[in-house]
């Protein structure tokens, strides 16, 4: 009996992930489903694949030769199926997406305006902190990435897209609003949203209250810019978010705090590995990105 190319995929999304219950999540599929598709896999293998010590799931050697095995076999697919979708030009074919959380503010406009010019193209974007875009880096997984800071230990082709703002965002009602060129050192002791280990945002942030030896209370840990202005309105404290969550619309519940040292001007790039040959999709949403970009602002910026 042959293992089908799906126990494969199900294989190598647990063993990537170390955990049946992560696999079955981005597979849409439930956990009993990967459960038994690996059994029947280590069947026809005729070796287990994992084994469980403690509540930790590891790789046998067999397991372990059969992820290689199948890293490579899904890549060389992914190339076909590139070559494919470029043979048939820009009708068609697959744009793998990653970025950090808040260019979900921007990206999927564009992205809108992107798929109304080539409706063929089918987008998969994934959303999700600056360390784990790292590691997705790290083990090839999308075509391009948007993010500020790329990382310099991995060989990345960069371009500089739209800048970041990063802002101090207060409820209303703090008694800091309206003032004008406020001490960094006023934010002492204010209690603060902070965002998750891992965040670029979170990273940012605490260089600039370690270089201005800032101390804030730190309330609450959200790994959600929205969260974070829910928190904010709902009085937990006071927060550093992109100027690009804010976007445009009115906010009567949140206000911007002017304090010297902001904001942090961080700056988007879209970037992707250097040895890596983009597909014609990837290569024209990079174009069309460059070029809708290229401005100093988005016209969603404005926020007073
Ligand atoms: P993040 O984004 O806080 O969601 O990691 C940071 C960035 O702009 O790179």
């Amino acid at each position: 009996m042959q293992p089908t190319l799906h126990q494969l995929k199900v294989f190598e999304t647990a063993a990537r992930h170390g955990s049946f219950t992560r696999a079955a999540e981005e597979l849409y599929l439930t956990q009993p489903t990967v459960s038994i598709q690996i059994k029947q896999l280590s069947k026809t293998v005729g070796f287990p694949l994992f084994e469980k010590l403690g509540k930790q799931l590891y790789l046998t050697e067999v397991g372990n030769r059969l992820f290689t095995t199948c890293q490579s076999i899904f890549e060389e697919l992914d190339q076909f199926e590139m070559i494919v979708s470029d043979l048939q030009g820009m009708t068609q074919g697959k744009l793998h997406l990653a970025t950090v959380t808040t260019c979900k503010y921007f990206v999927p406009r564009l992205l809108g305006n992107f798929c109304d010019q080539y409706p063929g193209i089918d987008i998969s974007l994934k959303i999700t902190n600056h360390l784990q875009l790292e590691k997705r880096m790290m083990e090839n997984r999308d075509d391009l990435y948007i993010l500020s800071h790329p990382p310099q230990h991995i060989d990345l082709k960069v371009q500089p897209v739209i800048k970041n703002p990063l802002v101090v965002v207060a409820p209303p009602s703090h008694p800091l609003v309206g003032q004008k060129n406020i001490d960094i050192s006023a934010l002492n002791n204010q209690r603060f949203i902070m965002r998750e280990p891992g965040s670029g945002t979170r990273h940012a942030v605490q260089a600039l209250f370690n270089k201005h030896k800032v101390n804030v209370e730190i309330k609450l840990e959200l790994g959600s810019n929205e969260a974070i202005k829910q928190a904010i309105a709902g009085g937990l404290g006071i927060s550093v978010l992109s100027r690009h969550s804010l976007n445009g619309r009115e906010y009567t519940d949140l206000a911007i705090l002017d304090v010297e040292h902001f904001p942090i001007e961080q700056q988007w790039s879209v970037a992707y590995l250097s040895g890596k040959h983009l597909s014609v999709v990837a290569e024209t949403f990079l174009h069309y990105l460059v070029s809708v970009t290229d401005h100093a602002e988005m016209p969603w910026m404005h926020f007073k």
